[in-house]
């Protein structure tokens, strides 16, 4: 998401939410996601891991730009969702990311720094603060390229970061020092695991677990069947294009991964003043599901 969009206006007055389901009314943007306690959602303080992703209406999360990667679209891209995304951080006590958005940042290409790296919302640093957590949560870097320029991550605030890479990859790699703050660790055999890397987290108490991370990271996590709850902002806008890049891919989910509906919010001032839905998902586990009845 552009940094320039992150300081924008998100706060309530007249542009409330209208929340639809699962019960209607106004609401004010700033503290919706806070109000959700997700800390609260780790039963017995067991593992919970959650995840959001902005699409366009039809389905695209990133676009190609010339010469360079992808990234969220301009046209998709906004304030009161990122405002929402710091929201999701706040309480975490992991942020996942991607090597490759790793490579992306130190090459000055990035579209914005990790949540609770840089200046952040004076509320939201209290609300952490509140909760006692630490200043900023872990990062945590799913690779198969686990040489990463790191410094890019630890810059700006150092704080701890845990790189998750897989057994051949680790013993691919040239021997070096690793930076102060980062360890390092392997949970897969040629990929990381979902698994695997939730027993890893789960040993070092990080057990609410965010994943800002794109595509690849979201089908492991699926995979594994970890993604206990989906944060989705979809911006009424038909964007088009030839490439396509929607919330996750890889082979076909067999059996789909399935989830009920928690909440549902329309916001009438997305980007351009086009509306957004902000729409909530909850996991259904694996056979809990009912056939459909007519
Ligand atoms: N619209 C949205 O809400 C949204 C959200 C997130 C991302 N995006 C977009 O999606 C695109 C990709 O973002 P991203 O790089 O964060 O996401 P990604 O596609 O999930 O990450 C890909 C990288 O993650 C690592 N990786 C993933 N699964 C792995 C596994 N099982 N084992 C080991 N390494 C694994 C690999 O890193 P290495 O290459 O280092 O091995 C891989 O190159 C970007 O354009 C971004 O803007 C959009």
């Amino acid at each position: 998401m552009p940094e320039a969009h992150q300081t924008a206006a998100h706060e309530g007055g007249p542009r409330r939410l209208l929340a639809l389901y699962p019960t209607r009314g106004r609401t004010p943007l700033k503290g919706l996601y806070l109000s959700h306690d997700l800390r609260g959602c780790r039963q017995g303080g067991r593992f919970y891991c959650y995840t959001n992703f902005i699409v366009s209406l039809d389905g695209r999360i990133s676009l190609e730009r010339p010469g360079g990667s992808p990234e969220v679209p301009a046209a998709t891209a906004n304030s009161r969702d990122w405002r929402l995304l710091l929201e999701l951080a706040a309480p975490a006590d992991a942020l996942i990311l991607s090597g490759r958005y790793v490579r992306q940042l130190a090459a000055g290409r990035a579209q914005a720094s990790p949540p609770f790296q840089r200046r952040d919302p004076d509320d939201l640093t209290r609300f952490r603060a509140a909760l006692g957590l630490p200043p900023q949560p872990v990062l945590v870097v799913m690779t198969n390229h686990p040489d990463l320029p790191l410094e890019a991550l630890t810059r700006e605030r150092p704080g701890p970061v845990l790189v998750v890479t897989s057994a051949s990859a680790l013993a691919r790699r040239a021997p070096s020092v690793t930076p102060d703050g980062v360890e390092l660790v392997a949970a897969g055999r040629e990929r990381v695991e979902a698994p695997r890397l939730a027993a890893e987290l789960d040993r070092r108490c990080l057990t609410l677990v965010y994943s800002i991370a794109g595509p690849a990271v979201l089908y492991s996590l699926l995979a594994g069947g970890l993604v206990d709850r989906l944060y989705l902002t979809t911006v009424l806008r038909v964007l088009g294009g030839d490439d396509y890049a929607t919330m996750t891919r890889g082979r076909l989910l067999e059996p789909a991964r399935d989830f009920r509906l928690a909440a549902l919010y329309l916001d009438a001032c997305g980007p351009g003043a086009v509306e957004q839905l902000l729409q909530v998902y909850d996991k259904i586990p694996a056979g809990a599901g009912q056939g459909a009845a007519i």
